[in-house]
């Protein structure tokens, strides 16, 4: 969800408190926001969040610790023993700042690539294979009560990539880092297949001893949306709804901002939008009925 709308909104605001009972941050947490230039921090738009949250019976998904994008210039000129100072701070920092406020951390997004090799961001350059788990440790220290999760996409059928992410979460466990869970972003296009065996790929990470999560679900289409585009929309959120409730580990299903007023979608997907439980106007589509219908 977006920070600014939360705050200038009143309709955004009236529809994401009634009918939503997790937040969490489509920007506002990312370290690029919170720390532009180094030792400044500006926590206006997380706090506002977090705040909220607490006001209103919310909890909130924090998002996200490390990531190769939306990471502040200056950690590009580093030396690898200064990043890795930076990184702990910076998951210190935060997590601490949240402590007890936050139900779940994606601490690490999108660690591979579709041939499921890591993914060669500053951190793996810099750090190599140990900093993965390093950041889970530290997390764990600065707030031992959230739930810490990986979170990736294009992971919602068996893959190169999800193949990877699940030795790579098998070995964590291994060694006792403390990963609780897995989030499977779940960005779906209705002009692609709904991902084949989703609920199966589901259950074998569960069966990891991990929480599994539908972590940012959205459906996009070429625009202008039609009606039988929004039906297949519907059929969409509603297959993913049903993968996760066939696993009892499946705990969380996000979507990823709910009005396509302030969707992520057309920026990224040009000629393509439509993608949320609600169009502009903050109207419901076919698939926030059949959704409520369920709950
Ligand atoms: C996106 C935001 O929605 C955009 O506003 C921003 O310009 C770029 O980042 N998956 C993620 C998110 O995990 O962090 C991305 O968020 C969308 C895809």
């Amino acid at each position: 969800m977006a920070a600014s709308a939360l705050t200038s909104e009143d309709d955004y605001r009236s529809v994401l408190t009634r009918e939503f009972d997790s937040m969490t941050p489509e920007n506002a947490m990312k370290w690029s926001v919170l720390e532009p230039n180094r030792g400044q921090y500006n926590w206006s738009g997380a706090d506002a969040i977090v705040d909220y949250a607490q006001q209103n019976g919310k909890t909130v998904r924090g998002h996200t610790l490390v990531w190769h994008k939306q990471h502040p210039d200056w950690l590009n000129n580093l030396s690898a023993t200064e990043l890795r100072s930076v990184l702990k701070k910076h998951i210190t920092t935060v997590v601490s700042r949240y402590q007890g406020k936050i139900r779940a951390w994606d601490v690490v997004n999108e660690v591979f690539t579709e041939d499921g090799t890591r993914r060669n961001s500053i951190f793996q350059q810099k750090l190599g294979d140990g900093w993965i788990a390093d950041a889970f440790r530290w997390a764990h220290q600065a707030d031992p009560s959230a739930k810490l999760y990986i979170n990736d996409y294009n992971t919602e059928w068996r893959n190169a990539k999800s193949n990877a992410l699940y030795n790579l979460v098998k070995s964590l466990r291994q060694q006792g880092v403390p990963i609780e869970g897995v989030g499977f972003r779940t960005h779906l296009s209705i002009q692609y297949e709904f991902p084949g065996c989703f609920h199966q790929n589901l259950q074998r990470f569960a069966d990891l001893d991990v929480d599994v999560a539908i972590t940012e679900i959205d459906a996009r289409m070429a625009t202008p949306p039609t009606e039988a585009k929004l039906e297949t929309q519907a059929r969409y959120f509603r297959q993913a709804w049903d993968a996760c409730h066939a696993v009892s580990r499946c705990v969380e299903f996000t979507t990823w901002g709910f009005t396509d007023r302030h969707s992520w979608v057309p920026d990224t997907f040009p000629g393509e939008g439509a993608a949320c439980l609600y169009d502009d106007s903050l109207n419901p589509k076919p698939a926030y009925y059949w959704l409520n219908s369920t709950v």
